[in-house]
Order: C-alpha cells, then sequence, then structure tokens
C-alpha cells in the first residue's frame, strides 16, 4: 500500500462552509484511504464518536460543539425555554456518546453555559452565539496545543529520544496534538527527534494514525508492537515519553489509552521520564482520583476480529476490553498544560494551574 503524504493537509474536524454538517476525516479508514465524511444528525454524530471516527479527547470536544450548534441550529422554536429544553436533550444524547474524555462533557457544558448566560436572547441570536462559541472552541484548541508543545520541547534537547501511546497527534486534536505538539514544534526549528509510536492495541491508533501522520510531516518515526517498549527503553533509545490522556483526576491521576500505564510502569523501571499533556479542558478537578474514572468498556469483537478480515480468536473465549487505564500519579514526572508544567504533589500543583488560568 502506498502511503498517502498528505493527510496533514485535511482538518481533524470542520464546520461546512454552509454550517449544516460537521466534516470529520473518518480515522477507521486510516492510513489506507483519506475519506472525508459529512455529520447533519444527532444519530450520525452520535455514532461517529462511538465508532472512533472522530477520537481523541480534544478532537471529540470539537467535534461534539459543531455537533450540538448544528442540532441546535435545526430546532424549530422562536421560545427561549422550548429551544433550551430540546438544546438540553440533544446534549445529553451526544454526552452518552463515550464515558472517558472529559472532553465531551466539557464542549456540550460550554456550549449550554452559552444559552444559560444569554437568557435575554432571541433563539436566532442564540443560534449566532452558538456558533461562535463552537469556533473559539477549535481555536482555542489549536493554541493550547501549540503552548503544550511550547512548555513540552522545554523538558527534551535535540537528537533525544521520545515514546509514545496511542494517538494523541494532529489526528486527536485540530492541529500539533497534544503529546505530539513537542515533537511537530522541535521539527520545526530541526530538533532531529526519533519517536517510537508503540501500535496500541486493540485499535492500532498508534500504528494507523500516529506513525502515518508522523512519516507524512517527515519526522523520524519507528514504529513499534505494545510490547517492545521495554526493549527500546533498555536500549538506551528513549529520553522521555510523552502521552496525552482522556481525564486527569485531581490527585493527578490520568487516564489514557489502555496500556500507557504499562508504559509508564517500564518508563519507571528504566528512568525515563513520563510526561502527560493535557489541555486544562482534559483536566478535571471534580473527578478526586483514578478509581473515580469511569473507563469505557468496548466490545470483544475489536480484540478477536479487528486484525484482518478473519477472526483471531478462538470463538466464545472471553474478552476484556478496556479502552482506557489509570496510570498513578505516581509513575507520572510531569503533567505538561498551557499554563505551565504541574509537578507532584499535583493536589497542590493542578490547583495552581487553574488559578492560573483563572487569573487570565
Ligand atoms: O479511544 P481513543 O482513540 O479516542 O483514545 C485516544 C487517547 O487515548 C488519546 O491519547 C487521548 O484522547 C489524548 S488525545 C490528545
Amino acid at each position: 500500500m502506498e502511503i498517502q503524504r498528505n493527510i496533514m493537509d485535511y482538518d481533524t474536524v470542520s464546520l461546512d462552509d454552509d454550517n449544516s454538517a460537521v466534516v470529520i476525516i473518518d480515522q477507521t479508514k486510516l492510513p489506507g484511504n483519506i475519506e472525508l465524511i459529512s455529520l447533519k444528525t444527532a444519530q450520525e454524530i452520535w455514532d461517529a464518536i462511538y465508532l472512533l471516527q472522530v477520537r481523541g479527547a480534544p478532537a471529540i470536544g470539537v467535534a461534539a460543539a459543531y455537533g450540538i450548534y448544528i442540532l441546535a441550529k435545526g430546532i424549530d422554536t422562536q421560545d427561549y425555554d422550548t429551544f433550551y429544553a430540546e438544546f438540553k436533550k440533544q446534549k445529553e444524547y451526544l454526552d452518552s456518546s463515550r464515558p472517558t474524555a472529559v472532553n465531551l462533557s466539557w464542549a456540550l457544558n460550554r456550549m449550554e453555559q452559552v444559552i444559560i448566560r444569554n437568557s435575554d436572547k432571541t433563539v436566532p441570536e442564540l443560534k449566532q452565539l452558538l456558533k461562535k462559541e463552537s469556533i473559539k472552541i477549535q481555536e482555542e484548541d489549536i493554541r493550547v496545543c501549540r503552548t503544550i508543545g511550547e512548555y513540552g520541547l522545554s523538558l527534551v534537547k535535540p537528537g533525544d529520544g521520545i515514546l509514545t501511546h496511542c494517538n494523541a497527534g494532529k489526528l486527536a486534536a485540530s492541529k500539533y496534538g497534544t503529546a505530539t505538539a513537542p515533537i511537530y514544534l522541535g521539527q520545526e526549528k530541526g530538533y532531529g527527534f526519533r519517536v517510537f509510536a508503540d501500535e496500541t492495541r486493540p485499535l492500532l491508533q498508534g500504528a494507523r494514525l500516529t506513525a502515518f501522520e508522523l512519516y507524512a510531516s517527515g519526522v523520524d518515526v519507528t514504529l513499534i508492537c505494545d510490547n517492545m517498549s521495554a526493549t527500546v527503553m533498555k536500549n538506551g533509545w528513549v529520553n522521555a515519553v510523552f502521552v496525552g490522556c482522556d481525564r486527569v483526576a485531581a490527585n493527578g491521576d490520568t487516564a489514557n489509552k489502555i496500556g500507557t500505564s504499562v508504559v509508564a510502569a517500564v518508563a519507571k523501571q528504566y528512568q525515563v521520564p513520563v510526561y502527560i499533556c493535557a489541555p486544562t479542558s482534559t483536566i478535571d478537578l471534580s473527578t478526586p482520583n483514578g478509581d473515580a474514572i469511569k473507563i469505557e468498556q468496548r466490545k470483544p469483537e475489536e480484540v478477536t476480529e479487528m486484525w484482518y478480515q478473519e477472526r483471531m480468536a478462538p470463538e466464545g473465549v472471553k474478552v476484556f476490553n478496556p479502552a482506557f487505564d489509570v496510570t498513578d500519579h505516581s509513575l507520572i514526572a510531569g503533567i505538561v498544560t498551557e499554563y505551565g508544567i504541574a509537578r507532584a504533589p499535583y493536589s497542590e500543583s493542578l490547583k495552581e494551574i487553574f488559578a492560573k488560568k483563572e487569573a487570565i
């Protein structure tokens, strides 16, 4: 298969020209085919999030924001209460598509706040304000990821080896990604990083997405199987691990793609620092610790049947398929946010990050 090198020219998520659809790259088709699909109905948006056609915490948030705007635009009433009640129904529906990435409810709540704060406005005015807010959420995502990249870059030096797990890249956000932001900024400056991308079973986000986008960007990326991280670390090839996250709890415990905690435990063994790249939209101070994070369980077929066309495991075998795991805060060297790098003790430093945010 010839790799298409232009994935970076496409928007992961966007609003179409006549504001009637969310346009996404269907990530289930990558890297073989770059296909854009338009989502118009609540069902289409919900399915796209659930099926991981659009995935990665920030991208889910942006898709949900555009999605709820489009659904709100279609609400046929001039009455505030009726409009708000219907909005809430659609919002709750979209919010039920995936449980772990807090950006989904974060973006939807932010959109709801627009309606709550503007109860004196007409319904057409509210629709305009919702459009503005959804665009703002995406523009902020781009700025935030770039800033995370700048802070992340201060943690490594030219020529370093960086390992990443899953895809916290441009395909998981609007531009730069979170964990890949230091890599892309380093690439702009000629840092010559050597990146190791874990394949990330069962859905292979590392192989299909991270390796694809980094390779397309000219980054020196090596794809490894999930069980190889100890070997590359033992060989001394990795100076830092950068990963994204789906929800950071108040004590620093971090949910990210299943397998992240294994990487963190291995990194501890080889004294490699693990950095979580976390926009504040992914930090949830109302969740006290990792035990309180709901971990999505996904269907067994992702484990038994999605390697090739044919089944790769015995019929009827029991399957455990959590989509995420929680990395204990004790294994994390730093949480890189757009307001600086939080260090242990995280229950203090994360509060300070939010205090900084509020002060701006
Ligand atoms: O199931 P996915 O593909 O949505 O999981 C994505 C991840 O775990 C990412 O690392 C996380 O959302 C951060 S994306 C910047």
